[in-house]
This record gives structure tokens, C-alpha cells and sequence, in this order.
């Protein structure tokens, strides 16, 4: 389908300032004209504009709730406003308190057009922290645990739908990065997680066989790729980089794999952060992969 790019520009749920011009470094790694390139019909929507980023320390575990709030329903809007359209939305954020959001929108769309759904979460972090777990207070730890309910209730109540998603609907990848008390809460949820030591003694190939079993005609599968899913040191342009991540070559037969199931319908690149970044790298690494996740590939796919 044709393809509605929104830019987030905001780092209001991150550690680090910089995330917000996440959208115009990917934009100047050349998104648009490398999935037209590919024959597919790209809009740019341009930004949404919201609150500046107050920096300001943590109220109740919760740094910026009411700025995060207004961005997460922004986000809702504009990503369902696509969907209804019939269209595929790709999110650049902006830092991953946004997967809140867009995921809330794709689930709300889901239910009303009677689809299953199935989220995969690319990430060095499983973003399940709370209020009382969390060590920062940035809610970019915790929107995962919004989406199945567990958060501030101006936050998982964006979308209509308590919880918005069930754990069971997600498979989290590349994962290498999980707080103490968030540990206990991903085990107590159940969170499907392949984590970097899975994927060492089982290889990428396995895990997103895995990941992506029982996708049916029916399936609508969500994607919300933070940046530092990758190993730093092809990805540095990020908040929060945690050595020993997938490869170049691992992130891209990843790609290449969700890519063979066509069931691909929406998209988040998140987190990425010129103001880290070297020589705008890391956009430019997260533009390829993004190709591959839309079927690029060296020969002809039989
Ligand atoms: N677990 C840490 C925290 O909650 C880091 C979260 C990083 N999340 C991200 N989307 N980069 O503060
Ligand atoms: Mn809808
Ligand atoms: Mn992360
Ligand atoms: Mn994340």
C-alpha cells in the first residue's frame, strides 16, 4: 500500500536531549526517495508539532507525564487517521515513548477492521519498566508496559481500550538491557523475548523464524525498530547504546525476513539521535535496513 511518513520530533521521554531531530536526519539520509527507488508511493506528512521538552526531573516516578501524554495522542491520531485511510504508516520518532502511541492507534484500527495483530519490538531494551520500577523515570523505559495496561491511566487509556494490547501479541528481539525490577515484571507477564544470548546460541535465522510463526492472512504485523537494537558500533547514533548487539548482517537478514512475510503494515524507527551521531551514520544505516524491510534484496526472490 502507499506509504504516509509522520515525524515525531521530540525527545520529551528520553535521558538524553536530541532525539527530536530523529525525523529530518532520516529524512536526509534520503527515506523518501529510497522507498520510492524501490517503486512504492511515499508521502511525507511532514511534523507533528507538540510541547518543547521542559527538562525537568521525575513527579511520582514520571518525568514529563503531561508533555509525554500530548505527543502519545498526537501520535494516536495521526497514525490511525492512515490507517483508516488504508494506508501504511511509518513513525520517525522521536524517542520511543511514542511506540505508545502508534501501537495504541494500530491496535484501535485492528480491533474495528477485525484484524489479530502482532508486534515486534526490535530493541536492546524491553521498555517494561513502571513508575516504581523504573531507575530514570523516562517513559521511554516504559511504554510496552503501558500498552498492556500497566502505566498512568491518561496514558493507557489513549486509544480507547484498556489494555490496548495483550502481552501475547508481542515478540521482543535483540533485547540485552533490562532493570532489575523490570526483569521480574517481563517474566511475570509473560513477554515473549528473544534476547542477544537466544540469538547467539540460536542464530538470528531461528529467533525470527520464531518470532514471526503464526502470522496468519489475517495478521497485521506492527514493527517498532529502536534504533539501538543494533550494535553500537554500526549504530552510535543513539541515547542509550548497549554494547553487543545484532550485526549489520544480522539486523538485515532480520529485516529480510519480516519483509518475506508481507504482513508488514506499520512502522516506528525510533530513538535514533543526530545530535550522538557521526557523520549522520546511523541514519544512514537505519535508511538500508529500512529498505530491506520493505523488499529490498541483491537478487530475485523466488
Ligand atoms: N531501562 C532504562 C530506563 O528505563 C533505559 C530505557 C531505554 N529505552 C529506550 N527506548 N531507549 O530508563
Ligand atoms: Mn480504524
Ligand atoms: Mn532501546
Ligand atoms: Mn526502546
Amino acid at each position: 500500500p502507499a506509504i504516509s511518513i509522520i515525524g515525531a520530533p521530540t525527545d520529551i521521554g528520553a535521558g538524553d536531549r536530541g532525539a527530536s531531530m530523529g525525523p529530518e536526519a532520516l529524512r536526509v539520509a534520503n527515506i523518501v526517495t529510497t522507498l520510492e527507488g524501490q517503486g512504492l508511493e511515499v508521502i511525507d506528512r511532514g511534523n507533528l508539532s507538540g510541547p518543547a521538552n521542559p527538562w525537568q526531573p521525575p513527579v511520582d516516578g514520571y518525568r514529563h507525564l503531561t508533555e509525554v501524554v500530548t505527543w502519545n495522542r498526537l501520535v494516536h491520531e495521526a497514525v490511525h487517521a492512515e490507517l483508516v485511510q488504508g494506508r501504511f504508516p511509518i513513525l520517525l520518532g522521536g524517542d520511543h515513548c511514542l511506540g505508545l502511541g502508534s501501537i495504541s492507534a494500530v491496535a484501535r484500527h485492528c480491533r474495528e477492521a477485525k484484524k489479530k495483530l502482532r508486534i515486534l519490538w526490535l530493541d536492546a531494551h524491553a521498555d517494561f519498566n513502571t513508575n516504581i520500577l523504573t531507575p530514570s523515570g523516562n517513559l521511554h523505559g516504559m511504554p510496552v508496559a503501558c500498552l498492556c495496561g500497566k502505566g498512568p491511566k491518561e496514558l493507557v487509556e489513549i486509544g480507547g481500550h484498556v489494555p490496548a494490547i495483550s502481552p501475547k501479541w508481542i515478540r521482543q528481539i535483540g533485547i540485552r538491557s533490562v532493570d532489575a525490577g523490570e526483569k521480574r515484571f517481563v517474566h511475570e507477564m509473560d513477554l515473549e523475548v528473544f534476547d542477544m544470548r537466544y540469538i547467539d546460541e540460536m542464530g538470528m535465522r531461528h529467533a525470527m523464524e520464531l518470532a514471526l510463526a503464526t502470522l496468519d492472512v489475517n495478521t497485521h504485523l506492527h514493527v517498532s525498530f529502536d534504533v539501538d537494537f543494533l550494535d553500537p558500533d554500526y549504530a552510535p547514533g543513539v541515547g542509550t547504546t548497549v554494547m553487543g548487539g545484532p550485526t549489520y548482517r544480522e539486523a538485515q537478514l532480520c529485516m529480510e525476513m519480516i519483509a518475506d512475510t508481507g504482513r508488514m503494515g506499520s512502522l516506528d524507527v525510533m530513538e535514533l539521535n543526530p545530535a550522538l551521531d557521526v557523520r549522520n551514520r546511523t541514519a544512514e544505516v537505519a535508511v538500508d535496513l529500512i529498505g530491506s524491510l520493505f523488499g529490498k534484496s541483491t537478487l530475485m526472490r523466488k
